[in-house]
């Protein structure tokens, strides 16, 4: 038994009713035994409860409650003659009362359980006019209990508390409050006029924590069962200073003296001529109940340390129900001898008078016995407590937590931390590592293992490398859509919607919208109190897995919450998310709902397919094996192109995205075509370019072969080769850049089709043949020159070079106009026509020859067409500058191809002239075409 304190209270005997009430005139007249079986009852201190019953008690009440019915049982348990009143005395706000007494303990506890709170609201309260009324109608020598949370309100009426202070010294009652709460501070006078009234009749002023109620009334426990006269003040004190020396006298023989403190106290020493021993019974940072049995006469001193104010009260108490022999004792008390008088006291273990004892069931309050969360089971005279697993019994009576993370009694792997909790421990993986702290393993995840857009899911032994584009939950509510208003005026509450419980990968689909608004939404929209809106811009199927932050809208801010999300953009033009909750309620995620229908692809249309609903392949691109893959093939001027369409490399889950640009080739990735085209320079040699050439073709042949690694879930190692061939005529023709496309049906995709290079001609204003005239027309007099250009756009830069074999002037559209005025023949220029002079003639990739116009213009026609044959001559296999000296002209023999150019209208002063020019195709001279020929310059 553990209640040792009970032991050392000694009560008088017998004091006789009549002297505790008879020369009283105040309070009610004292009434009868509660014990039948008692003959004559003694009569300890009335009880006052003073019970503060504004708003604010409740929890007060009901923990008061259950302590309450335990001290009243203990009290009269230890007398079992004993008699007292019970007075209970209300008090609020503004009214004070109702007054209620009685003698029997079952009808206080009663009057406890009607107790109810309500009303006050402010803070102080009317403590002062409380207490006057539960001093008038208290007995002598009451013990006064004050219950509130509250400073006084009435600390400032002069009479009341005079009148208290009255009262206090007429009926010599003793006033503790047990105070949980304060309104100003606890110096405030409204504070300290509790002090100041404790002070004066020799109580305390406990404040405390709720909590810590069931300690309260274990002090109340060794105090409350006083018999009158039974004690002697001997020493009271109030103190500011933290440390301070003490001293009382003992002149009397007492059975022990009790030292009190309240406030927070660190120390207490005691000396003395005799001091045994001290008992601790209670040491709280709110009060101290300390006893020293058989004290010697003499001096005393205390020795006190304290962190703040405090006080400090002795008092002598006497020994009372003094048997005359040692063999009255009960068989479970022991006899015990104060300077000659014997007493019989019940063990540990054992209630009652000494003379009775009965076993205390210590099982019956949580707060009487140490067994914890152990299961209590009393026995006669003690208890012992059955602890459940990771706890101990050091003793019988209580149960301790094992530390299991000492002395290696945990489970938990050797890397991890293990960390003890209440009768369990918990272990943790360190950094790096994956499992359940029981076992760890290296976390594959933290060292990248997964490609960019992928991502890691660590398993026991393993991880998986998932692509959120295929391994996502489907939201299609249409609530999400950012237009949807959910007005606050009629709404319940659960109208609105909380995505706490989201936690993965989502995809939103539906009418609502397919992807999050990237602009700030307001409240009530979106079906929810505080949309949510993504504070940034969707990825690119190139970026992988992004962060960004999604922001909720409340309160006039555009971001009052945020999260951190993540998105990949999937081919097929969806995104997917990763959320993980909101980081409150009540939040969800928006969309847009004019994403609806923007979510597939050019190539692509939302249909039912293998995967469920998606965007798939239009239907004149479905394949079903690579074979079917049909990429378009352009022969530029420039370069050879192949284009697939990706919703095809997709169906067959086939990775084109990683094929990033090299020096042989160059790849494109055109998202608005939704085409991946691969680009080959026209360059001889280069990267395994061939070439080849017959007498009036050159055919480019280009090979590639890619492979395509494992993608998703399915794994399919499998090679494309892509073999591009084109052919270009080596005759000229004015055209614009032209192209013939040509579709390849195998796996080895070969491509081949025909191009053609660009000649054009123009007419110049100068001799820098830099300034073409522009537009339709233009004005040239007979004193002008002309400066003819002739430039070849495409092919290969290396290899060919224009060449000029025949130029003449007509004057009809009919190249075989019988008059014909020759300006270049057989390569080399008419020497008949001094004003004629060829600059430049098949050295590069430019022709140029210049004459002056009324030379070959005459008289007689005002219309001039100017035909050229150009060809392409290939410098490689020989020299392509023609041999003009002498008179003789040792052309080059290349196929050309006649172009014209015209008319040119001659015109005396400054008239317009249109230009057109024509070959057997087309040829005109605008500016754009022009400009692009420069860049060739
Ligand atoms: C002060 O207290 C007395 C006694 O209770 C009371 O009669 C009086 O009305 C109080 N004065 C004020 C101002 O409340
Ligand atoms: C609060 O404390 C101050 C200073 O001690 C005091 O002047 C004031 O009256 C107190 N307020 C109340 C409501 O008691
Ligand atoms: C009181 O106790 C403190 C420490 O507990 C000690 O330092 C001090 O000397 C003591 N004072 C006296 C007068 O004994
Ligand atoms: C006090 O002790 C006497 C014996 O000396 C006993 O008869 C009596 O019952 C006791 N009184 C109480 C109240 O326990
Ligand atoms: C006294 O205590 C013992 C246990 O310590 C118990 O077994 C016995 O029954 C008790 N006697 C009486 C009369 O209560
Ligand atoms: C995204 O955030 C996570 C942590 O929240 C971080 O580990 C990761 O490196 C971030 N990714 C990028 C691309 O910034």
């Amino acid at each position: 038994m553990h209640y040792t304190m009970h032991q050392v209270f000694l009560f008088l005997t017998l004091v006789s009713m009549t002297s505790a009430f008879g020369d009283s005139t105040i309070g009610p007249s004292y009434v009868t035994s509660p014990n039948p079986l008692c003959s004559s009852p003694t009569t300890s201190s009335s009880l006052t409860y003073l019970v503060d019953t504004t708003g604010s008690m409740g929890n007060y009440l009901s923990q008061l409650k259950l302590v309450n019915s335990w001290i009243l049982d203990r009290v009269t348990a230890r007398f079992p003659c004993g008699a007292r009143q019970y007075t209970m005395v209300e008090y609020n706000d503004p009214d004070v009362g109702p007054v209620r007494y009685t003698q029997s303990k079952q009808d206080f506890g009663n009057y406890f359980n009607t107790l109810s709170a309500s009303g006050g609201g402010d803070c102080p309260e009317l403590t002062m006019k409380g207490l006057e009324m539960a001093l008038i109608n208290s007995p002598p020598k009451s013990y006064i209990l004050v219950f509130t949370d509250a400073s006084a309100a009435d600390y400032g009426n002069t009479t009341l508390v005079n009148n208290v202070r009255s009262l206090i010294t007429t009926t010599k009652s003793q006033v503790t409050f047990l105070v949980t709460g304060y309104c100003n501070t606890t110096n405030s006078p409204d504070f300290a006029i509790y002090r100041d009234i404790a002070a004066l009749s020799f109580g305390h002023v406990y404040l405390f924590s709720i909590s810590d109620i069931n300690k309260v009334f274990n002090y109340l426990d060794y105090t409350l069962s006083m018999p009158s006269n039974s004690s002697t003040q001997l020493f009271s004190g109030e103190f500011t200073a933290l440390a301070h020396n003490e001293s009382f006298s003992i002149i009397k023989n007492f059975s022990s003296i009790m030292i009190t403190t309240s406030g927070l106290v660190y120390s207490v020493q005691v000396s003395g001529p005799n001091l045994i021993s001290m008992d601790k019974l209670v040491l709280e940072v709110w009060g101290f109940v300390l006893l020293i049995k058989r004290p010697t006469r003499g001096n005393w001193a205390l020795n006190v340390t304290a962190g703040g104010i405090h006080s400090v009260r002795v008092e002598g108490l006497t020994a009372f129900n003094t048997t005359s022999s040692c063999s009255k004792c009960h068989v479970n008390a022991t006899c015990e001898d104060y300077y000659g008088s014997l007493q019989c006291l019940c063990k540990s273990g054992f209630i009652g008078d000494g003379i009775d004892c009965t076993d205390i069931d210590e099982c019956a309050y949580s707060w009487t016995n140490n067994c914890s969360v152990g299961i209590c089971s009393n026995n006669i005279g003690s208890y012992t407590c059955k602890c459940p697993s990771g706890f101990y019994s050091p003793t019988p009576y209580s149960c301790v937590d094992i530390n299991e993370c000492l002395n290696s009694l945990s489970r938990c792997h050797p890397l991890a931390t293990c960390v003890n909790t209440n009768g369990n421990y918990s272990c943790s993986c360190p950094y790096g590592y994956f499992g359940d702290g029981f076992n760890c393993e290296v976390n594959d995840c933290s060292r990248g293992v997964c490609a960019a857009g992928k991502e890691c899911v660590k398993t026991s032994g393993s991880y998986l490398c998932l692509d959120p584009c295929s391994s996502y939950i489907a939201l299609n509510e249409s609530w999400r859509s950012s237009l949807n208003y959910v007005p606050s005026s009629y709404a319940i509450y659960s109208d609105y919607k909380c995505d706490n419980y989201l936690n993965g990968w989502y995809r939103f689909i539906g009418s609502g919208g397919v992807r999050m608004p990237e602009t700030c939404i307001s409240s009530f929209y979106c079906g929810t109190h505080a949309p949510m809106w993504l504070n940034g811009v969707h990825p690119t199927t190139s970026d992988g897995i992004v962060n960004r932050t999604a922001c909720a809208t409340w309160s006039g801010s555009c971001c009052l919450w945020s999260s951190n999300i993540q998105i990949k953009a999937c081919p097929g033009g969806y995104h997917v998310y990763k959320i993980s909750g909101t980081p409150a309620c009540t939040l969800a995620y928006c969309t847009d709902p004019n994403t609806n229908n923007a979510t597939c692809e050019a190539d692509e249309e939302w249909r039912l397919g293998s995967q469920g609903y998606g965007c798939y392949c239009k239907s004149q691109y479905t394949v079903s094996s690579l074979a079917d893959m049909r990429p378009e093939l352009t022969c530029g001027t420039n370069e050879m192109k192949a284009s697939f369409h990706k919703c095809q490399a997709k169906a067959l889950n086939f990775d084109l995205n990683s094929f990033k640009s090299n020096a042989c080739f160059q790849f494109q990735d055109d998202r608005f075509t939704n085409t991946f085209s691969i680009l080959s320079r026209l360059e001889a040699g280069n990267c395994g370019l061939q070439s080849y050439q017959n007498s009036t073709h050159v055919t480019y042949v280009s090979k590639l072969f890619i492979t395509s690694e494992a993608s998703g879930i399915i794994t399919r190692n499998e090679s494309l080769t892509v073999s591009m061939s084109c052919s270009y005529p080596l005759d000229m023709q004015i055209t614009l850049s032209q192209v013939l496309k040509a579709i390849v049906k195998s796996v080895v995709v070969s491509v081949g089709g025909t191009g053609q290079f660009t000649v054009s001609m123009a007419l110049f204003t100068d001799s820098s043949y830099k300034y073409p005239y522009t537009g339709s027309q233009v004005s040239l007099s007979v004193k002008d020159t002309l400066y003819i250009g002739a430039y070849i756009q495409g092919g290969d830069n290396s290899t060919y070079v224009v060449l000029m074999k025949n130029c003449y002037a007509t004057p009809s559209s009919d190249p075989n106009d019988p008059v014909k005025h020759y300006i270049i023949k057989d390569s080399c220029p008419n020497k008949q026509d001094s004003t004629i002079s060829v600059p430049q003639n098949g050295v590069s990739r430019e022709g140029r020859l210049q004459v002056q116009m009324f030379k070959f213009v005459g008289d007689a026609y005002d219309s001039v067409y100017l035909h050229c044959a150009l060809g392409l001559c290939n410098t490689v296999t020989g020299s392509c500058v023609p041999t003009c000296s002498g008179g003789r002209s040792a052309g080059v023999d290349v196929e050309t191809r006649d172009v014209t150019l015209g008319p040119i209208v001659r015109t005396a002063v400054s008239s317009h002239v249109p230009i057109s020019a024509s070959a057997s195709s087309i040829i005109y001279i605008p500016a754009l075409l022009l400009m692009v020929f420069f860049m060739f310059l």
